[in-house]
């Protein structure tokens, strides 16, 4: 794979208007690399949200755009199929839940692009095995289930870990970071190794979301 460009943007359509989701992805479509859609599943996490459907339709709207499913499910295995099929480029399963080399297999085998998400609480040793066989990393720096919260820059050591290891073995897996992300704490998981970014609030909050992505890209130095 090519090398990951430092800065990509990636909005979260959880803080977008859902009844006026392709307006939303329209508004800031100049300053998306990938469009994030938070699958939650009221198990895994606290939350329900959407699904393959809605991910069907956002792909006949914007059939070039690169989503990006991050899947907050406890059976993410059985849905797979059904994302590949509504138009997801890449999904992203939560190292939590076990399982994780037969749904890198499954992901691989559909053509997707793999992402593997860990908790704040979970070690960089969880995921370490497996960066040699994903695409994104995704290390949270909230816990998942919601957005607007606050950004827990405890992560960063982590993200050090993750970004100098990645570099130590020369892969090209994307380093994501999810959760608070903002025009205070993007610099701060940029300098820490992260080149890309998800933003909720910080994007969809803001009273012109165009602008607000623009700044973000901008700070990531
Ligand atoms: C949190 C989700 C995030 C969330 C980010 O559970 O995975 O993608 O939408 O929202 P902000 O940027 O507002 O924290
Ligand atoms: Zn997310």
């Amino acid at each position: 794979m090519a090398p990951v460009p430092p800065c990509r943007i990636a909005p979260s359509i959880l803080s977008a208007d859902f009844a006026a989701l392709a307006d939303a992805i329209d508004t800031v479509r100049p300053e998306t690399d990938l469009l994030h859609v938070d699958v939650m599943d009221a198990h895994f996490v606290p939350n329900l949200t959407i699904g393959p459907p809605v991910v069907k339709s956002l792909r006949r709207h914007a059939p070039d755009l690169y989503f990006d499913c991050h899947l907050m499910m406890d059976n993410p295995g059985d849905f797979l199929d059904d994302f590949k099929a509504a138009g997801a480029n890449g999904c992203t399963v939560h190292v939590e839940i076990g399982g994780t080399d037969d749904l890198i297999a499954q992901m691989r085998a559909l053509g997707l692009d793999v992402g593997l998400a860990a908790n704040p609480d979970m070690p960089f040793e969880a995921v370490e095995p497996f960066l040699d066989q994903i695409d994104l990393l995704l290390l949270m720096t909230v816990f998942p289930g919601f957005a607007g919260q606050s950004f827990i820059a405890d992560v960063m050591p982590k993200v050090q870990q993750a970004r100098a290891e990645i570099d130590r073995r020369g892969l090209t897996v994307a380093l994501q970071v999810d959760g608070g992300i903002n025009e205070e704490t993007l610099p701060i998981a940029a300098a820490a190794g992260a080149d890309t970014f998800v933003a909720g609030n910080a994007i969809y909050g803001a009273d012109d979301p165009l602008a607000a992505a623009r700044r973000l890209r901008t700070l990531a130095g």
